[in-house]
């Protein structure tokens, strides 16, 4: 049997912004190969590229130079409505603030990512919703606004709305970096058990020394370049 293919490889990632003189790269060479149900961390300094590491891995954005495998599937080729399709089937996404939608339920913002893929929120997506917000043990928030709830609260419908296509990659970029201490490892923590009990794989953007060892492995970028890469014992 041949070995499962990873769910991300990255091989000689370039970024460069601008043209002429004002062009500047900001990714320099990354490889990086994270096997299924991994939970790795990205440390760093500030404008060290992690969000645009992050973004490019996403499908959000184009690499320069380099190849991206998502699962079995190599991205450089695909066209914008290809990216789309294979962003919305197997990709989730958490960010530093919640984005949830304000005039919106926690279960109507959780159903966005089918909605968006359908066209409509239908009953099956508000089902799915509502499991997935069990899952993050917050199915009694299933009819609050955003305004209704906590930071924290927030935060775990964001989860929930990563989780909701069941994608196999959820990719978080400072998720915690809004809540306090208590909160955040709350938060972080219903994110390892998640990564734990569905074998998805999480690559979890942190300043936070104390949530990175809480990983299976931490990578650091610095000025664009990965400086070191090290299993959490
Ligand atoms: N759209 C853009 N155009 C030009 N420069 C950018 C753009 N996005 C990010 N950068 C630059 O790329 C560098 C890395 O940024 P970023 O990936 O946001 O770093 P980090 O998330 O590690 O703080 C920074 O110098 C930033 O100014
Ligand atoms: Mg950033």
């Amino acid at each position: 049997m041949p070995e499962p293919a990873p769910t991300l490889r990255l091989e000689r990632i370039d970024k460069d912004y601008g043209d002429g003189p004002g062009r500047v790269q900001v990714l320099h060479g990354v490889d990086l190969t994270v096997p299924r149900g991994q939970l790795v961390a990205v440390m760093g300094p500030s404008g060290s590229g992690k969000s645009t590491l992050l973004n490019i891995v996403g499908l959000l954005d184009r690499p320069s130079a380099g190849k991206l495998w998502i699962g079995e599937r190599e991205t450089s080729t695909l066209s914008d409505a290809e990216r789309t399709a294979l962003r919305g089937e197997s990709l989730g996404f958490v960010f530093q603030f919640h984005h949830l939608l304000p005039a919106l339920t926690a279960a109507q913002n959780v159903a966005m990512p089918l909605a968006v893929r359908r066209g409509r929120v239908t009953q099956d997506a508000l089902d799915r919703a509502r499991a997935a917000l069990r899952r993050l043990s917050i199915e009694e928030l299933a009819d609050r606004r955003p305004s209704e709830m906590s930071g924290g609260q927030r935060q775990r419908v964001a989860v929930a709305r990563a989780l909701v296509a069941e994608p196999s990659l959820v990719l978080a970029d400072e998720p915690t970096g809004n809540l306090d201490t208590e909160t955040s490892d709350e938060v972080f923590g219903e994110m390892r058990r998640l990564n734990r009990e569905l074998s998805i794989t999480f690559v979890v953007v942190t300043h936070d020394e104390a949530l990175a060892e809480r990983c299976d492995r931490v990578v650091v970028l610095v000025d664009g370049r990965v400086r070191s890469d090290r299993q959490v014992e």
